[in-house]
């Protein structure tokens, strides 16, 4: 097999999932046309068109847009299930995947409806097919700590089932520190924190989320190549960067694929992952995210083989499972 197709048979853990953004302009239409909502888009094609960002705003406005259609606990189910029926497609075996909990209660669907919906949706896959899939609650930047104070109240009677918390949206102008307090609490609470930082932001998000948030991953994390003593230290305290190829390019992170700073980053030691953000948004799963980077790079088959054991590296799973996971991409890999 080639060094690719070993990548692309390998099993794989995704843990940069936003599930707004695995909504397809398909399944966006059926979700509208079920909930009487008159969509402002006239076809798939019309809304596909629209999928031509100069930015991450650019981006997110489409992407709040379209989440109006999640209305009902059987969205939510209908919308994690096509997901990981996708990621299957793409050997994922494990996925920690964000939800935006704000993007729906500020429209007045109760968090608890969207919490149900997906774990539902997870637990179908995890029943059919034994995917493993953890929550990861995302508070949105451009509203403030108090709001999200507030949704993480709302979220306290169903803590056990939230595995980690994140921090996404709107990057520039809206600093880690914003959030601090509440970081700090979602610690307490014992659960895994990480954020957005780095991705239109300056590097100095990045050690804001380290030592402000304590965060246990940096998501995207590209712009860290700017500061090489930044990226000295990423690489000592093996700290996990979540790379999102693909989303990068699409909202002109990097003008095209070869500019990425990904090469960069791996010839430092970081422990990089690489994800589909937002992939029905940004032409891709993260199997063509893999071939994305491999037209771009053609790494060799020891380098994927050290980017997918990373996905399970830096997942939140019990160390013993970890391990079991990367006995298996090692022996995968063995097996060529
Ligand atoms: N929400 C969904 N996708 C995002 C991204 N790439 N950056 C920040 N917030 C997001
Ligand atoms: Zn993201």
């Amino acid at each position: 097999m080639s060094p690719l197709e070993l990548a692309l048979s390998c099993p794989k853990a995704e843990l940069h999932l936003h599930i707004e953004g695995s909504l397809e302009p398909e399944l966006a239409f059926a979700l509208a046309a079920r909930n009487g909502i008159d969509f402002p888009y006239a076809s798939v094609e019309a809304l596909r068109a629209a999928y031509d960002f100069a930015d991450l705003q650019s981006f997110l406005d489409l992407y709040y847009a379209c989440a109006d259609v999640l209305r009902t606990e059987a969205d939510f189910h209908d919308l994690m299930l096509a997901y990981l029926r996708r990621a299957r497609e793409d050997q994922i075996i494990h996925a920690e995947v964000f939800f935006d909990p704000q993007t729906h209660t500020a429209r007045g669907i109760p968090f608890e409806t969207v919490l149900r919906g997906l774990r539902a949706g997870a637990e179908a896959a995890r029943s059919e097919w034994g995917m493993s899939t953890q929550l990861i609650m995302s508070f949105l930047r451009h509203l403030s700590e108090e709001d999200a104070f507030a949704t993480l109240e709302q979220a306290m009677p169903f803590i056990d089932q939230i595995d980690g918390f994140g921090l996404d949206s709107s990057e520039r102008g809206h600093p880690p520190s914003k959030f601090e307090r509440v970081f700090a609490r979602c610690r307490e609470l014992g659960k895994p924190v990480v954020a957005h930082a780095g991705e239109e932001g300056p590097p100095a998000y990045i050690y804001e989320a380290l030592d402000l948030l304590k965060v246990g991953r940096i998501d995207h994390g590209v712009r860290a190549s700017e500061d090489p003593a930044l990226m000295q230290r990423l690489a000592r305290e093996g700290m996990p960067l979540t790379v999102c190829p693909l989303s990068n390019v699409r909202l002109r992170v990097f003008a095209d694929m070869r500019q990425h700073s990904l090469p960069a980053l791996l010839a430092q030691g970081l422990v990089v992952t690489l994800n589909s953000d937002d992939p029905a948004y940004f032409g891709g799963y993260l199997g063509a995210n893999i071939r994305a980077v491999h037209a771009a790079f053609g790494f060799d088959a020891p380098t994927w083989q050290t980017l997918i054991a990373n996905s399970f590296r830096a997942s939140f799973v019990s160390a013993a499972q970890r391990a079991a996971w990367i006995a298996q991409v090692d022996a995968h890999f063995a097996s060529a």
